[in-house]
């Protein structure tokens, strides 16, 4: 497709994806995600409408955005969730949901109207005690449930699992059985520093170690390297003939920056260029000034860092002063 230029960033990348945080709420407190001090919540009329979300939206995908992904705190919290979804997907694009899952039951009829097949679902633990130690809530069994009704339903699944050392890098092995029977791809996450939660270098899951406790159990000759897909934020893998494939989100041992694709709108409509940067811009309060907001756009990425919104070093990355301006990853949306 033909497309203008204003996604390409000054290290010429070309940005067709996009991801929108509908929500700052969420029904579980994931230790690792929201600070235990709670968060200030924007006032309500500060957040996108739904309205609000297809029209910046559909300005993306006139430029050339061709993926969004529906983010939160939890999506589907959102009361207009299923508004948002049909009016989303009536736009030349790929639509895929980043959910904890509890709520998901209710939500599958309007996913497949929509065409939305792609869910990543996020679930640290398959053990119901870490899940409540994890997440502070007692969801596992609904959870659980609604993961097998999507796995069932065909939907194309990917398990998110941040990994936190001494709390469920033990799991690891017990996650890649899953993917014996199953087609699904489960994800270890290096856990990443946001603000207000409490993250050190210690707590993080290595890459190199995660591989390490898998070819140690299976051996080095049935862990198969898989293509990875253009711009994946992914490593992949698989045991050999098993049905599903593993991977692993290195983001602070082995950064994936030079084929970073993703721009980031917040739930009050703000928008990043990078996970790691506090630079944000106002692009909800152009539109609502009646403004184009092509040129915000264009500011954002052209002030695009190469890595890591400029946090490069392992030692700049790992001084976690350097993490207490940016936003909670709450009000990210990952
Ligand atoms: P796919 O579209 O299926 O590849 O998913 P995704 O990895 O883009 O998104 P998802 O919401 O499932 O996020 C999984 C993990 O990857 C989370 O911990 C995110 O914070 C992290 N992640 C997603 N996008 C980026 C990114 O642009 N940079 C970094 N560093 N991490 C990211
Ligand atoms: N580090 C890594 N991943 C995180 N996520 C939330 N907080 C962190 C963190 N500190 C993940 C969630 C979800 C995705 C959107 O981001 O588990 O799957
Ligand atoms: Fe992109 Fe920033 Fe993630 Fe790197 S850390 S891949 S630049 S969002």
């Amino acid at each position: 497709m033909k497309h203008s230029g204003i996604l390409y960033d000054s290290h010429q990348r070309f940005h067709n994806y996009l991801r929108i945080s509908l929500i700052e709420k969420c029904n579980l407190r994931c230790t690792y995600c929201m600070p235990s001090a709670g968060i200030q919540l924007s006032p309500k009329e500060s957040l996108m409408t739904s309205e609000e979300v297809y029209e910046i939206a559909k300005v993306f995908v006139h430029h050339g955005v061709n993926k969004i992904r529906l983010t939160g705190g939890e999506p589907l919290l959102r009361k207009d969730f299923g508004e948002i979804l049909e009016r989303l997907s009536t736009l030349k694009v790929s639509l895929a949901l980043t959910t904890n899952g509890i709520l998901l039951d209710r939500y599958l009829d309007d996913l497949k109207r929509a065409g939305l097949r792609k869910l990543n679902f996020s679930l640290d633990t398959l053990n119901p005690e870490s899940f409540n130690t994890i997440t502070l809530r007692d969801q596992f069994e609904r959870v659980h449930t609604n993961l097998q009704i999507v796995l069932n339903e065909g939907f194309d699944v990917k398990i998110n699992a941040v990994l936190l050392k001494g709390q469920n890098e033990e799991e690891i092995i017990d996650f890649i059985a899953l993917t014996e029977r199953e087609p699904l791809s489960i994800r270890f996450i290096e856990f990443m520093p946001f603000q207000g939660n409490a993250w050190d270098q210690s707590k993080t899951v290595s890459l190199a170690s995660i591989l390490e406790r898998i070819e140690g159990h299976y051996g080095r000759d049935r862990v198969e390297r898989l293509q990875d897909a253009p711009n994946d934020t992914a490593k992949n893998f698989k045991i050999s003939g098993f049905k599903g494939s593993f991977a692993v989100i290195s983001t602070v041992t082995n950064p994936f920056c030079d084929s970073c694709n993703r721009i980031r709108l917040t739930a009050n409509g703000r928008l990043r260029n990078c996970l790691f940067s506090d630079k944000e811009q106002d692009l909800l309060g152009a539109l609502r000034s009646g403004e184009p907001i092509e040129p915000v756009i264009q500011k954002v990425l052209q002030l695009k860092k190469a890595v890591r919104a400029g946090l490069d070093s392992p030692e700049t990355f790992e001084d976690y002063h350097n993490h207490q301006s940016n936003r909670s990853m709450i009000k990210i949306g990952g």
